[in-house]
């Protein structure tokens, strides 16, 4: 086993975790630097708790995942960003400079996918009820539904027959491979029978019902078949899950089309990338697979099986989250409080944010790293629990190895970019932070601040309990 060595400093703590896309550093006084620009500086200039993406590593790493699967599989690839990862149309913006195709669920991820920016022809709609307005404004827009059961081929016909027009489609296919999946356990899910669960999920057709929907749909006046579609998640980071889909989803398109002659356009192989700082995994916040590993091992099988059985080869698309953006993410936080008890023990390091911020820490035990942002050289001396303000123990980082530390110091919590802004929520009324664009020394505003009001916005208080001040009894 390799012996690592104990890191003494924050900024050794960063150097173990860095991976080739962040985009973080430390100055000569000890500071976290994102991009260009301190942690300290940012929080002078938008204010605490922040958000900060960094659109440098945005870039690295839709460029790192294109080129991973571009060299392991010789027809065209679309990455489509998961905008539910994270919805500020900046980030939109951004990727679709790069080219980036998107996978949206909502109506709200179409506006916000289109606010930034987007090529209708590399835009998916998932999800396994489309509501009428959303298929609409998905045929409108030129948009692929992924149809996620046979039902749905009833409301996608009557809406794009309403409209008169054609849409393209794929069906999502439940991929399961029993020989892999028997006995697993994911390392991000806990859950004690992975396969069990994964059957009775929602999502996805079998191979049968997808061979009724191809009969169904061949010739169709207004539903073009386009492809198939299939998304595991962030179940694990072995190579070989996605080497066991990529078998078991080839074979099935293939028996598919020797017996119904459709030929795919396009595979959607969904997200759950892992990634290299891997905080998601309950292993080794280390994982020592990068990207090129999932793509060989996923294209590989595919490749063969389709060259075996002659069927012409399709695009690939991707739709991943966590990959692109998760961490271009660093989440700034500030020391309100130090607690320190000596008869227990302990230390909390209280910051003025909460786990509502970062909220899969509570839904999956993510185990984030946390630095001091404006002592990158000092000593660590101290483990302290670092917690969040709300009622429930909303602790970021338990055990945490910090230096000395004192109140009004900029705590950095890496991996923040994504599900952090998507799911936060207002728990014991706080307002939800700001988020800041940083690309080399410049920076944006790309969220404001919440303030208390636009917490209850939404509230409507009826007049009859309506006081001229606060009510006192
Ligand atoms: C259909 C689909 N595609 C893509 C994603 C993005 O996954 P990840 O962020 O793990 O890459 C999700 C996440 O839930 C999803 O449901």
């Amino acid at each position: 086993m390799m012996n690592v060595a104990v890191p003494n400093t924050p900024e050794e703590v960063l150097r173990r975790w860095m991976t080739s896309s962040d985009q973080l550093s430390v100055s000569a006084d000890g500071s976290l630097m994102i991009e260009g620009i301190s942690a300290a500086e940012l929080i002078k200039r938008f204010g605490s708790p922040l958000y900060v993406m960094s659109e440098g590593t945005l870039r690295k790493n839709f460029r790192r995942i294109k080129a991973a699967f571009e060299a392991n599989w010789p027809a065209a690839i679309n990455v489509m960003y998961a905008i539910k990862a994270n919805p500020n149309p900046s980030i939109r913006a951004i990727l679709h400079e790069e080219g980036a195709g998107g996978d949206c669920f909502s109506l709200g991820e179409i506006q916000a996918t289109f606010l930034g920016g987007a090529d209708p022809n590399k835009i998916v709609v998932n999800g396994s009820y489309k509501p009428d307005e959303v298929i609409a404004r998905a045929i409108d827009l030129g948009l692929t539904i992924n149809l996620d059961s046979e039902e749905e081929v009833d409301s996608v016909e009557a809406v794009a027959r309403r409209l008169g027009k054609t849409v393209r489609v794929g069906i999502r296919i439940k991929v399961l491979p029993e020989d892999y999946f028997k006995d697993f356990s994911s390392d991000c899910f806990k859950r004690p029978n992975f396969f069990q669960g994964m059957r009775r999920s929602k999502w996805g057709e079998t191979a049968e019902t997808a061979k009724r929907i191809i009969r169904r749909l061949t010739g169709h006046e207004h539903l073009k078949l386009f492809g198939y579609h299939t998304h595991i998640g962030r179940a694990s980071r072995d190579p070989n899950m996605f080497g066991a889909i990529g078998a078991e989803l080839a074979q099935i398109v293939l028996n598919l089309y020797q017996e119904t002659n459709f030929a795919p356009s396009m595979i959607d192989l969904g997200g759950g990338w892992a990634r290299e700082r891997d905080p998601e995994s309950s292993g080794d916040v280390r994982n020592p697979h990068p990207i090129e590993d999932y793509a060989a091992a996923v294209c590989a099988p595919m490749l063969r099986i389709f060259r075996d059985g002659q069927m012409p080869l399709p695009e690939i698309w991707l739709e991943p989250g966590r990959y692109l953006v998760g961490n271009a993410g660093v989440f700034l936080t500030t020391v309100g409080l130090i607690k320190r008890d000596t008869e227990l023990g302990f230390t909390w390091v209280n910051v003025d944010s909460s786990t509502n911020n970062l909220l899969q820490i509570d839904l999956f035990g993510y185990t984030y790293v946390a630095l001091s942002a404006e002592g990158m050289h000092r000593p660590l001396r101290q483990k302290v629990d670092l917690v969040g303000m709300t009622c429930v123990p909303s602790v970021f980082v338990r055990d945490c190895a910090m230096p000395e530390l004192k109140v009004g110091e900029v705590i950095a919590v890496l991996d923040a970019g994504m599900y952090g802004e998507a799911k936060g929520y207002q728990f014991n009324s706080l307002p939800r932070p700001a988020t800041a664009l940083v690309s080399g020394k410049f920076s944006w505003l790309i969220r404001r601040r919440e303030t208390v009001d636009d917490v209850f916005s939404t509230m409507v208080l009826p007049e009859r309990f309506k006081q001229d001040e606060p009510r006192v009894s």
